[in-house]
């Protein structure tokens, strides 16, 4: 939601912040613009917007360059206040400085009144501008300019990571965070600033991950940084990874495909260590369950789905409750906690503004919390009690495929854990999932025919006015996942629903135009299941069964292997899924991996 990127030093700075804004354009992509100030004197600050694209920002710069010392900050926006317009593109801009921020500022209508009433004029719509009036106003009085940011953040409320650049400090960035990310690196004296450390690799050599309510100023080879009391904050930095090479496309078309081969290899490696001596074996302290009788799962988007899958597992496997928020509902629904309960937050990025909230509002109320997260360092990894990675790797598609695959083995797992520490498993029943886990790497593993054959099916759904994924128990929250990937990324309507459920009002829809797409593993309510799409297709739907069992009704079919255990089927079919959305969107001309109105990492509510 929102990328920003700053830097202080000698390279061309045009190319670190495009170089670090493509890293960050998955955030946001409505727009983008930069502001350097560079060259002898302080009087030069140049600044470029451009709507849509990172591209069209740098097709605009061809011209420019910025050799020699310098600073600049760039940004690529998910518009929030005010349409994806050229005016509303960050940096915004005061008579004599420049600011972007990813964040919301929730008070910024009473500041912008004020500030107008002593007539200051906006040219944009958005809530950042009251920062760069604010600071040009107090620093008319303040002692210093970093006195006047510091009395410009304390006016504000809400979320907000900002950089901003002055000619009234020259060669300085000053910063500022709550609620979003930002991290400062360093590699000897040049200074880097971004949302994520995915564009930081490469440049910095060393990192420091901000704190929320933090502010501070930084110069070549100098940073101070202070907390919310404004003490000064001792400066503590940890390692950059070196290696960009695994966040390219490698040869794939986008990045979401290149995910969905890559799904093998993560799962083996979110394996790895965890299944030990035919047992489970995690990083989390066994005392996180103690006297715990029910689990109670967070998320938003997609990771909502990997919940909503667990909550079966925990049910079935662990023989304990298990409840399932949305995160953004969960904030403002004063829910009724109970000590006994385990607060699990699950999240891709582990940004999400809904889903950090829902997590802090549990430990206000003093409840156990483990995060299933992918970033490591994210602001949920620092907050939760207790962390599983689930080492996807960077996901760079908006649409998730393997953080998902990820997030449902990381709690295939807690729940086999919970249910030995409960004991409740017993010990053919453990081998059996242990073996059933142990073979995931290799359903996932799937033949490029495969993908080939749904390239050729995808031609059919191109039209019609509207898909039902439907599915049953475990493979319901997978049809929901099937939908979602469909409308994210080929703004096609599709809904997904409990196979059970669609005679209690959906199937009045059911006609010619209407796809349906069959979730019929042969484990799990096989019977029950095909009974639900007969009723569909004794109404004319469009049937598209997902089975490793031939079904005559259907108008397609895509034919699974047969296994032994519903979660095999369950991952083969989610692959299928992910397949059938990418095939469509590609057959759509749609952009596959910056889907519009979309943003990978939702930082604002
Ligand atoms: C956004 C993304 C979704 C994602 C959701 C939750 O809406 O577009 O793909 O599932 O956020 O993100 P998280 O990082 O918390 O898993």
């Amino acid at each position: 939601m929102c990328g920003i990127v700053g830097y202080i030093g000698s390279k061309e700075k045009k190319s670190v912040i495009i170089g670090g804004l493509k890293e960050l354009e998955y955030r946001g992509y409505d727009s983008a613009g930069m502001a350097i100030m560079s060259g002898e004197c302080c009087s030069d600050i140049h600044y470029f917007k451009a709507v849509g694209k990172l591209e069209n920002l740098s097709n605009k710069m061809s011209d420019f360059s910025s050799e020699g010392f310098g600073v600049a900050i760039g940004h690529t926006r998910w518009a929030t206040h005010g349409k994806p317009t050229e005016i509303n593109a960050h940096p915004h801009l005061g008579e004599y400085s420049f600011v972007i921020h990813n964040g919301i500022i929730e008070n910024y209508k009473e500041l912008k009144d004020e500030l107008e009433s002593q007539g200051v004029k906006f040219i944009s719509q958005t809530d950042t501008e009251v920062i760069v009036h604010l600071f040009e106003r107090y620093n008319k009085t303040a002692k210093s300019p970093f006195e006047a940011y510091k009395q410009t953040i304390a006016r504000l409320r809400g979320a907000y990571a900002t950089l901003l650049i002055t000619k009234a400090a020259y060669g300085e960035v000053f910063f500022a965070k709550n609620a979003a990310p930002l991290i400062v690196a360093k590699n000897g004296d040049e200074i880097y600033f971004s949302s994520s450390d995915a564009s930081l690799i490469g440049l910095g050599k060393e990192a420091m991950y901000l704190e929320d309510g933090v502010i501070g100023h930084a110069k070549l080879g100098a940073i101070e940084i202070f907390d919310k009391n404004l003490k000064a904050l001792q400066l503590s930095f940890t390692e950059l990874p070196k290696d960009k090479g695994y966040a390219q496309k490698d040869g794939y078309r986008f990045f979401m495909e290149k995910e969905i081969y890559e799904q093998s290899q993560v799962i083996s490696e979110c394996l790895m260590g965890r299944v030990k001596d035919d047992n489970v074996n995690l990083e989390v302290s066994d005392d996180v369950f103690d006297g715990i009788d029910e689990v109670v799962l967070c998320a938003c988007g997609t990771s909502y789905h990997a919940a909503i899958t667990a909550s079966y597992l925990f049910e079935r496997i662990a023989k304990i409750r298990a409840k399932v928020e949305i995160a953004s509902e969960f904030r403002y629904k004063e829910p009724l906690l109970k000590p006994n309960s385990l607060f699990i937050v699950i999240s891709q990025s582990g940004e999400t503004a809904d889903t950090l909230e829902a997590l802090k509002i549990a430990k206000e109320h003093g409840l156990k919390t483990m995060a299933i997260c992918n970033v490591d360092n994210s602001s949920i990894v620092r907050l939760a009690g207790e962390v599983m990675l689930t080492r996807a790797g960077i996901e760079k598609g908006v649409a998730s495929t393997k953080a998902f695959a990820t997030q449902v083995i990381c709690l295939w797992l807690l729940s086999l854990k919970l249910a030995k520490l409960r004991n409740v498993i017993d010990e053919k029943t453990m081998l059996n999932e242990l073996k059933a886990l142990r073979n995931i790497p290799s359903v996932v593993h799937f033949d490029p025919k495969l993908q080939e054959r749904i390239y050729r099916l995808a031609k059919h759904y191109l039209h019609g006015h509207g898909f039902f994924f439907i599915g049953r128990d475990i493979f319901y929250p997978l049809a929901l996942e099937g939908a979602l990937k469909l409308k994210e990324i080929s703004y096609l309507h599709a809904e997904g629903y409990p196979a059970g459920e669609m005679k209690h009002g959906p199937i009045a829809l059911a006609d010619d135009g209407l796809y349906t797409i069959a979730l019929l593993p042969s484990t799990l309510l096989y019977e029950k299941t095909k009974s639900n799409v007969e009723e569909l297709a004794a109404r004319d739907a469009n049937i598209t069964a997902i089975s490793p069992v031939a079904f005559e009704l259907s108008d397609d079919f895509i034919q699974t292997n047969t296994y032994e255990h519903p979660m095999s089927e369950f991952f083969e079919m989610m692959i299928v899924l992910q397949l059938f959305a990418l095939e469509i969107s590609i057959r759509l001309g749609n952009d596959v991996d910056m889907p519009r109105n979309l943003a990978k990492s939702v930082t604002v509510e």
